[in-house]
């Protein structure tokens, strides 16, 4: 049932406050201003180093989750996509946790990572939104995302709830590891509390979108730019773009646009810039000012404060609620999603169902 959303994908990007909020009440206990985990009996102290393993959407929420474990818990994070996992004689020491993230728990390749990592003797966390999935049993400790059931093929519901369970985990690993005072770990579960309302925020700003969705609309190649936990960001934005409109979309860390792909701007190439206020953002605007004096036409999804800053000059601006930067990413990828979505609505595409793609990829 769509309710009164003309897709699947709608339906489910508007279903986010709710199914984050679903999420966090498994591992907040916000009396008590605490993180937990519903493995209450699992000693995170003894982790010395995290790999993560997943595809797609899924790794992209690996890719930010990393910044969280090195920066709160300092704890070194190796990260890979599944079918790359395997095959490159990874090395897996002894007091290793392995997490595998995954929308269906069923991803050949992610499934694949986990049996070689659990012959290694390898501790495995399963981020999981199915939970009787085969990587849901096959893991030692369950870590359910509470998103429903995702039914456009395009994960957006299951990515946000991803996010809030890897951004528990990591404050508890934190405190595990006796990285984290009282008083942190007040802030972070304050920081995460506020997520479902921010989620919110975001969504209001769909019109706005929409009204300018047309200026990608008509591109042949997209680039998203990002930096920091925006870089994954940028890549989930290009993703979501080329599966569901088959624009071609490519995702670059902001920094590396120098090394290369700026020889691809021109007044014809859309760029999306996401780059929230705060530490990182000077930086991501003098790549995109690299980007205009060469005639690309800027979007830039940033706060208030932000597009005050650098807004002008941009062929458009696409306004954020301010964001505390643990829950950015999850805040941000709301206007990734909907972009992507409007755009393919403007094309006229099969948006939950695009061509040549399978909701569970269940061959290697
Ligand atoms: C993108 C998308 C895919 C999945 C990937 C992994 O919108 O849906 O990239 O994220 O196939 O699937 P799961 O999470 O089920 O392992």
């Amino acid at each position: 049932d769509k309710g009164n959303h003309r897709h699947f994908m709608a339906k489910e990007i508007y279903e986010q406050p709710i199914v984050v909020a679903q999420t966090l009440r498994a591992y907040l206990q916000r009396l008590e201003d605490k993180v937990t985990l519903p493995i209450p009996d699992f000693d995170l102290s003894v982790i010395k180093r995290v790999t993560i393993v997943a595809c797609g959407t899924s790794y992209y929420a690996g890719m930010v989750a990393k910044y969280w474990f090195e920066q709160f818990a300092r704890v070194a994070v190796d990260i890979d996509v599944a079918s790359e996992f395997r095959y490159r004689a990874p090395v897996m020491e002894d007091g290793g946790l392995m997490i595998v993230i995954s929308q269906s728990g069923e991803t050949a390749d992610t499934l694949a990572a986990l049996r070689h990592a659990k012959a290694e003797g390898q501790t495995i966390a399963a981020v999981v939104n199915v939970p009787t999935s085969t990587m849901a049993r096959e893991a030692d400790l369950l870590l359910p995302t509470h998103a429903g059931p995702e039914i456009g093929v395009a994960s957006t519901k299951a990515f946000t709830c991803q996010l809030a369970v890897l951004a528990a985990l990591a404050a508890n690993l934190a405190k595990a590891k006796g990285r984290m005072t009282p008083e942190e770990e007040k802030a972070i579960v304050a920081h995460l509390a506020e997520a479902p309302a921010a989620l919110n925020d975001a969504l209001g700003r769909d019109e706005a979108i929409e009204a300018m969705a047309g200026a990608v609309a008509g591109a042949r190649d997209v680039l998203y730019l990002g930096r920091g936990t925006d870089y994954p960001l940028a890549l989930e934005g290009a993703l979501k773009l080329k599966e569901i409109s088959y624009i071609h979309a490519e995702g670059y860390a902001a920094g590396e646009m120098k090394h290369g792909p700026i020889a691809l701007i021109d007044e014809h190439v859309p760029v999306i810039v996401i780059a929230p206020s705060g530490p990182l953002f000077e930086k991501t605007v003098s790549n995109m000012q690299e980007v205009q004096a060469r005639g690309g036409k800027v979007v830039l999804i940033s706060d208030a404060e932000g597009i005050a800053a650098a807004g002008e000059g941009c062929i458009a601006t696409i306004e954020m609620p301010k964001a505390h930067p643990l829950i950015a990413p999850i805040v941000y990828a709301v206007p990734v999603q909907l972009l992507a979505y409007h755009v393919a609505v403007a094309k006229g595409t099969d948006v939950d169902q695009p061509r040549n793609l399978a909701k569970s990829v269940t061959v290697e």
